[in-house]
């Protein structure tokens, strides 16, 4: 079959992959091919055990993979013959030298520039899917004109603001798809080419179009104000322990206002993910560079008060079994960043059973999907840990219980039962305020929930 255009995606992550399996399932006209260096991330790509975990993925991935989508490891000839090519590698915090846990790391995106610089032969329109610090595109363009100066290249900026978890309904049903673009006439037809590929599924109100750095910066500034609200929540979380105020009240009336909102106002035990950190930390670099310090200092704030929560979780725990954690066993339920994915990075969970371990408790830890994940990120951590799916098996002779993701399994578990199995006293520390606390209290659990008074039968 004959196919209208020839799209590649470089990246087959948690971004490349399902954007790409919808543009796929929409656009039966166009050849899609998502390509990876990760020779055993593709192949899973290509079997039935997809590599990430995300709802509805795999319907959408069995309909159209080999009809026109395409899973390969085959870049070079993937870039000679795409007409647009999305580039989602990772762009991690940067580790080492200059910027080093602030700014992002770039060496992915310029290698896959390079790449596209040496393969192309034709025109190419560069679409920017991975989130990059504004301003990305201009080294971009200098990167790929600076030998092969007979192929035209027209750098797009289209940030991907899906949500794990939910990525298929909000690949589908976007708020809004964001097209930045050079307001030169190749720059505008190259816009438009891209939003002729997202009108195919949706409406045209709902594309909105910008200059470049716009668009990269909005990307950044979207994911910091979504931050900032679960910081500015969580914040008042302590509060409300201290005062015998109710976060959950105050979320509501506060959020019942329309110009604030309801949505994002969950308090936690810390904001987790791939994106949240990482793009804060890159806003503050950034306003670092061009010397604007208050700027700066007022965004580094949401991470602070992230990790402050955090390590409040963890020494309300100490506090509240008696100053010692040494020799407890205490069940972790759920790993996973967020409910209904596998994804674990950033997750509040590593930090919390690193600094449980550090206190020598010893952790059993459960989670539908993430226990892959969780295994590799307490690969180095020392003291005992044991990895149990079932969580009526794992939570068996426990002293305590901490509910660290809000999957709904949580929500629906027999917990007299669970009462029976575990140690004498028995301690809830719901870090995602999930559970049925009255209830749990009445069972004979002492109950410590996040920005509400404990439920405790301790005197
Ligand atoms: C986020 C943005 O939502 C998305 O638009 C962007 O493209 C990528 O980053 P994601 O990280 O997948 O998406 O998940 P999100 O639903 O935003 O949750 C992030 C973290 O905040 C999770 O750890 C979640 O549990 C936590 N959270 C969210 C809260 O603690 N309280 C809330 O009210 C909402
Ligand atoms: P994201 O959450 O942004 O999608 P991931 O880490 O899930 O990030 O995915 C990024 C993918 O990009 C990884 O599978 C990685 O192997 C791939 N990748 C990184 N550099 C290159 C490159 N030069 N060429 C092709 N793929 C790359």
């Amino acid at each position: 079959m004959e196919f209208e255009k020839n799209i590649l995606c470089i990246g087959a992550g948690y971004v490349g992959g399902p954007t790409l399996a919808m543009i796929a399932y929409k656009c039966p006209q166009y050849k899609v091919t998502v390509v990876d260096i990760n020779p055993e991330r593709i192949a899973r790509w290509n079997s039935d055990n997809l590599p990430i975990y995300e709802p509805g993925l795999d319907e959408i991935v069995k309909a159209v993979r080999g009809r026109n989508l395409f899973f390969s490891t085959d870049i070079e000839r993937g870039i000679r013959e795409a007409d647009i090519i999305f580039v989602s590698v990772n762009t991690p915090t940067k580790t080492f030298g200059a910027g080093a846990g602030m700014a992002a790391d770039l060496q992915y995106w310029e290698k896959t520039a390079r790449q596209i610089r040496q393969y192309a032969e034709s025109p190419k329109i560069i679409v920017e899917k991975s989130t990059l610090p504004v301003k990305t595109a201009h080294a971009m363009e200098r990167m790929l004109q600076a030998t092969n100066n007979h192929v035209h290249f027209e750098v797009l900026s289209n940030p991907e603001f899906l949500a794990e978890g939910t990525a298929i309904r909000d690949l589908e049903y976007p708020d809004r798809v964001l097209i930045g673009s050079r307001e030169t006439p190749s720059g505008l037809k190259a816009r438009q080419e891209l939003v002729e590929i997202y009108a195919n599924w949706v409406p045209r109100e709902r594309i909105i179009t910008s200059n470049l750095w716009s668009s990269e910066l909005s990307k950044l500034v979207a994911n910091a104000f979504l931050a900032q609200r679960i910081s500015s929540i969580n914040s008042i979380t302590s509060l409300c322990e201290k005062t015998d105020a109710d976060i959950t009240e105050v979320a509501r009336a506060v959020g019942t206002d329309s110009r604030i909102g309801d949505k994002f106002l969950n308090a936690s035990v810390g904001f987790g993910g791939s994106c949240f950190k990482k793009d804060i930390l890159n806003l503050v670099y950034i306003c670092r560079y061009y010397g604007l310090e208050e700027v700066a200092d007022y965004w580094e704030g949401v991470v602070k008060i992230n990790d402050y929560q955090k390590e409040r979780f963890v020494l309300n725990m100490l506090t509240a079994m008696f100053n010692t954690l040494a020799g407890k066993r205490i069940c972790i339920f759920g790993f996973a960043f967020k409910a209904n994915t596998g994804d674990t990075r950033e997750s509040p969970a590593i930090f919390v059973c690193k600094r449980l371990l550090e206190e020598r408790a010893e952790l059993v830890i459960s989670d539908p999907k993430a226990l892959e994940n969780a295994r590799e990120d307490l690969q180095e951590a020392q003291g005992k840990i044991s990895y149990v799916e079932d969580p009526y098996e794992a939570v068996a002779g426990c002293d305590a219980i901490a509910v660290l993701t809000e999957w709904d399994i949580y929500r629906q578990l027999d917990f007299k039962k669970i009462y029976g199995s575990m140690d004498k006293p028995c301690f809830i520390f719901d870090g995602r305020n999930i559970l049925d606390h009255r209830g749990l209290f009445e069972i004979g659990f002492n109950v410590f929930p996040i920005g509400k008074p404990p439920l405790t039968h301790l005197k």
